[in-house]
């Protein structure tokens, strides 16, 4: 069987942004690969450092929200990354084989630098986080990663550190293929990137009166003011919303968007119904999930995950002739 590997940072709770951005495709590829999804929590240490005591807590509820979504631990292993040891080797390994330009180049850091205004103040760590993605893809092998479209940079680099290593040691790494979902990017209700930074996001186990509240405030196209002004969908989040959850729809409410046929008082009020009926089956399922053992799911994922990396890190150490004592 195939592998799939892909890992989200434990920020708590998920939003759509996360679930239509790359979690759908998680739980689709349980059918027909053998999959690996992490909680990467040395990633997260990154720009969260001095909070590292909140993470047992955040761990936990980010798991919480994969199983809500359809992530079934029967089927794939769910893992902490800080339980599995042998990244760090990894990560240690290859970062003998990127120069410090290469990461400066990354487009993610500069927006993360910019974002945090972290200006001067980049550690070693962080300009190392995507050679630590990196070693969390490459030790599965896997020739799939679901990702969303802000982590394609991250992947690109992956797979030039799997081409880097197999010329000079011998084929070992599969160059991985990012998955992206269909709809891509899901914008916070201010037309931002979602985040829960920027307190823009819709939770995926938030209340209906919540969501509606939220909904009503989104951004709409500026230039449609009155009910029968004819708008303009494309930059609309509504619209964004209601093409992730309501394809079928999607193209009727474009036309009559545009013909001015629909204010966007209305169009808030479908899409919040809308939207909340597809989250109704997130909200039971975390009914149903109140008894979980998180810390099980947790151990054995871990266990499982870490028989693997170990038998990579066996013919990754054995290619490069490193000493053993054994
Ligand atoms: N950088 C990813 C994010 O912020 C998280 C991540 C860590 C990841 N390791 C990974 C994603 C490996 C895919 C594969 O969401
Ligand atoms: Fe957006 Fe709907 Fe208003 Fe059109 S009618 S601009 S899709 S909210």
């Amino acid at each position: 069987m195939e592998r799939v590997l892909s890992g989200l940072r434990p920020t708590g709770r998920i939003h759509i942004g996360n679930y239509f951005g790359a979690l759908v495709n998680w739980v689709r590829f349980q059918d027909e690969y053998r999959c690996f999804y992490e909680v990467a929590d040395w990633h997260a240490l990154t720009t969260m450092y001095s909070e590292s005591r909140r993470f047992r807590e955040l761990i936990k509820e980010t798991v919480l929200d994969w199983l809500t979504v359809g992530i079934d631990p029967e089927r794939s292993v769910l893992f902490v990354q800080s339980d599995v040891k042998e990244h760090a080797e990894l990560h240690l390994l290859f970062s003998m084989l990127v120069t410090i330009p290469r990461l400066q180049r990354n487009p993610t850091i500069k927006e993360v630098v910019k974002d945090l205004h972290m200006e001067g103040k980049i550690s070693y760590g962080l300009l190392g986080y995507p050679v630590l993605q990196a070693s969390d893809v490459l030790i599965y092998r896997p020739q799939k990663v679901p990702i969303g479209e802000d982590q394609l940079p991250h992947l690109e680099l992956t797979r030039e550190i799997a081409r880097r290593f197999n010329h000079l040691y011998g084929d070992t790494f599969p160059e991985p293929e990012p998955i992206l979902t269909k709809t891509k990017r899901i914008p916070g209700i201010d037309g931002r990137k979602m985040s829960k930074s920027y307190g823009n996001a819709i939770y995926i186990t938030e209340s209906p009166e919540e969501v509606e509240k939220k909904i009503m405030q989104a951004f709409t196209d500026p230039e449609k003011i009155k009910k029968d002004d004819p708008g303009h969908p494309e930059g609309c989040v509504v619209f964004a919303y209601r093409s992730a959850i309501d394809e079928d729809g999607t193209e009727e409410l474009e036309n009559r968007c545009r013909a001015g046929e629909i204010g966007c008082v209305q169009c808030k009020r479908e899409t919040s119904k809308i939207m909340n009926e597809f989250l109704d089956k997130f909200r039971k399922k975390r009914e149903e999930l109140k008894a979980v053992d998180i810390h099980t799911i947790l151990k054995e994922g871990a266990e499982k995950a870490r028989e693997f990396a170990r038998e990579t890190m066996q013919i990754v150490r054995e290619r490069m002739g490193m000493w053993s004592k054994d």
